[in-house]
């Protein structure tokens, strides 16, 4: 529902409120956002506290406006005027660039701002939403704000800024979100990682000042995350307030919290600014990409449950609902050494252990045969394999077939490498990661031509999936082709236009993204692909790490996760993998008897649960490796009929009790765990008794499924 009365906007569904209003000086003011309210009392709420006072001969003055926009909670951050916090928009013309919004007028009702290629919210007819125009207080520029609530406690947010002038202006910020909050010394969470450590789990205490995460990679990155929390200081898995911030978008991001000394907090969520201005002509306008933010007042774990809900319903493309196939990738096991018949025996071996999916990853093309050469130039390599045959012989053994592109990149031994097609500096010596350069995909013409040469090359070959990977960030940043401030956005529109195209031309494939593993794990790329692998680190303790940070924001079915050719610990490894999207990733030639039992068990496992539990089931953590000495979490299917738990021991303990107590199962049906059984409220209040799993590294998981005969009492 939005209503808006005496100046008071209030847009609430059953569990959340968000407050709005415009005060006597025009100014658009920011009121409340957290659990539902009935009402609004609007004169309790003093919003620029009356501070500026002093005394002259012993009578007090007081100063006659009190308005201070930087001791106000406002939804559009001014600049250069009085407010202080760090601005939502700032616009230049003519060298000029105070900036400063006010209310002009709203409409209630939908309207989409995106068109399919760009990365949006998927909307479903229950929306809510609202559009408010501000207007700059000297220049004719609008600014559009966009209010779309969703069911699933979620509020998205996004702005448009149209250029009414007759003259250029240049944007140089466009947050998509500002969120003035009271500052309760609330806590931070936030995802850094690196390459092969991705999103680990990270609370800090905020304080007065400014605390900064951004990405400047030119992709959302493997050091830092879009998707933070702020969190009520008590607050836990299960109890209590948090917020949850995330922007759709896959390039450089910034996410703002600043603490004033009035005790006041300002978020900023949008594009990163450090480098950019975009020029507007008149009558152009900007769009900025959706931000969204979800509220729970029952713990971290129902916040992640309702970011979950929201990808599944509204950012995955609507196909990917189905199962997903269990899939083999060549990569750990042959790396580019592969010929047609070394791949044949690996097809075949592979469909012994379940294999659904079959994936050529890189290597098919060109001269590629190391990461030295062949990026840029998409035409089969005749001479290494017969890719048709290999695509008709997989089909024959009744998998599917997929392959895998890198189209951002170019190797120094193709023709596309040249001065004008390269994101790079041409007074600069050329630095080289993994042996590439990025091609200008700020450039459409250069987009357009790569993807005509991936789907020419792959025209006769009957793919199903495609794994579209990007190996290195944005460096050395200048474009022949566009001006520097409007570099990295449109370099991510060329890709967005890239990944369109390629799903038009191929509609039914499964796509798969990955960086580097997971260094571009955003709702931008969820959008066009339903699965991203997480991290091309596999072993299952760091893994375990890696999925468990990763799942705060994002359902276990997006996080690609297969078991790789390290030796030894196979079952460790098809369990972590088990909690993603489940494949594997070896030489399926050198696989012992006892190995292939064990892939054969989980596949069995995978079969019979991994759609209903893991898939489409309900998340929850269980005990943090970040924050204890195990691991634990576990899915329960929507029934409550089955749940699988997984335990990781991270040291050796010695004699202890250890109890792990479940979560969302049905307290009355009775369940089986190993040869007992034991009701749901016994598991949920007393627990799994784990004091005899006390080795270190030892991983476990466990199936509890509801009894033939123990309905509900
Ligand atoms: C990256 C990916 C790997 C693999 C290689 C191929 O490292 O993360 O999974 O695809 O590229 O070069």
């Amino acid at each position: 529902m939005i209503t808006f009365d005496s100046g008071l906007f209030h847009l609430y569904n059953k569990e959340i409120s968000y407050v709005m209003g415009v005060n006597s000086h025009g100014v658009l003011e920011h009121l409340y956002f957290g659990k539902k309210l009935s009402g609004f009392h609007r004169k309790n709420f003093i919003s620029s506290p009356d501070y500026n006072f002093q005394f002259f001969d012993g009578k007090e003055f007081v100063n006659p406006d009190p308005f201070y926009e930087n001791v106000t909670q406002t939804e559009v951050g001014s600049f250069l005027r009085n407010d202080l916090k760090p601005a939502s928009f700032i616009l230049e013309q003519d060298g000029d660039d105070l900036t400063d919004f006010r209310f002009a007028e709203y409409r209630i009702g939908g309207r989409n701002l995106y068109g399919e290629g760009i990365p949006h919210v998927r909307r479903l007819d229950q929306e809510d939403a609202l559009e408010i125009i501000c207007k700059d207080a000297r220049r004719n520029v609008e600014l559009h704000l966009f209010y779309t609530l969703l069911e699933e406690n979620v509020l998205i947010r996004s702005a448009k800024i149209v250029n009414r002038t007759d003259g250029e202006i240049v944007l140089k910020r466009a947050m998509s979100l500002t969120l003035d909050l009271p500052f309760e010394e609330q806590r931070l969470i936030h995802f850094p990682g690196q390459w092969a450590n991705e999103r680990n789990f990270c609370k800090e205490e905020l304080a007065f000042g400014l605390k900064t995460m951004y990405s400047l990679e030119g992709r959302s990155g493997h050091l830092e995350n879009p998707f933070f929390i702020l969190q009520s200081r008590d607050t836990t898995e299960d109890w209590g307030s948090c917020m949850s911030f995330n922007l759709v978008y896959s390039g450089n991001f910034k996410n703002e919290i600043f603490v004033s000394s009035f005790r006041g907090m300002r978020v900023n969520v949008g594009i990163n600014d450090d480098n950019f201005s975009f020029r507007l002509k008149p009558g152009e306008s900007f769009s900025a990409p959706e931000a969204i933010l979800c509220f729970s007042d029952r713990g971290l774990n129902d916040l992640s449950a309702t970011n979950h809900r929201l990808i599944q319903r509204h950012i995955l493309p609507e196909k990917s609902q189905m199962r997903k196939p269990l899939l083999f990738n060549s990569w750990e096991g042959a790396g580019m050494d592969f010929s047609t018949e070394s791949i044949l025996r690996y097809m075949k071996k592979s469909k012994k252990i379940g294999t659904e999916l079959f994936v050529l990853d890189d290597g098919w093309f060109s001269s590629r045969n190391d990461d030295r050469h062949g990026l840029g130039d998409w035409t089969v390599n005749r001479k290494k394999i017969d890719l048709k045959k290999i695509a008709d012989a997989c089909h024959e053994l009744g998998m599917k077939f997929g392959i895998w592109i890198e189209p951002e990149m170019v190797n120094a031994d193709t023709s596309l490498f040249r001065d004008e097609n390269l994101i790079a500096h041409p007074d600069l010596e050329k630095r080289f990661s993994r042996n590439q350069l990025v091609l200008d995909f700020s450039n459409e013409a250069i987009v357009d031509g790569v993807l005509h040469q991936i789907a020419d090359a792959l025209k006769d070959i009957p793919v199903d999936y495609i794994k579209y990977d990007m190996n290195r960030y944005l460096g050395d940043v200048f474009s022949f082709h566009t001006a520097q401030g409007e570099i990295f956005h449109r370099y991510v529109l060329g890709v967005y236009r890239f990944m369109d195209g390629l799903l038009k031309i191929f509609p039914d494939i499964l796509l798969e993204n990955c960086a580097s593993g997971g260094g571009r794990f955003d709702l931008g790329m969820l959008y066009f692909s339903p699965q991203i692998w997480c991290s091309d680190e596999t072993d299952p303790v760091r893994r375990l790490y890696i999925q468990y940070g990763t799942s705060y924001g994002y359902p276990l079915q997006t996080m690609a996760s297969h078991v790789s050719k390290a030796k030894g610990i196979y079952e460790s490894k098809a369990m972590i993998a088990f909690f993603g999207t489940y494949g594997y990733e070896m030489n399926p030639t050198l696989l012992t008897k006892e190995e292939i039992e064990i892939l054969r068990k989980f596949n069995r496992l995978y079969r019979l649960y991994h759609e209903d539990v893991i898939e489409n089931g309900r998340f929850y953590r269980l005990s943090s490796p970040f924050e204890s000495d195990f691991g634990a979490f576990m899915c329960v299917n929507d029934s409550k009929s089955t749940a699988i738990v997984l335990f990781h021991n991270l040291r050796k303990e010695t004699n202890q009790y250890r109890f792990l107590k479940l979560k969302g199962l049905n307290k009355n049906i009775r369940y089986r765990w190993r040869d007992e059984i034991f009701t749901g409220d016994y598991l949920m209040n007393v627990g799994l008794n784990l004091s005899y799993f006390m080795e270190q590294n030892s991983t476990q998981i466990f199936l509890i499924r509801k009894t033939v005969k123990g309905g509900e009492k």
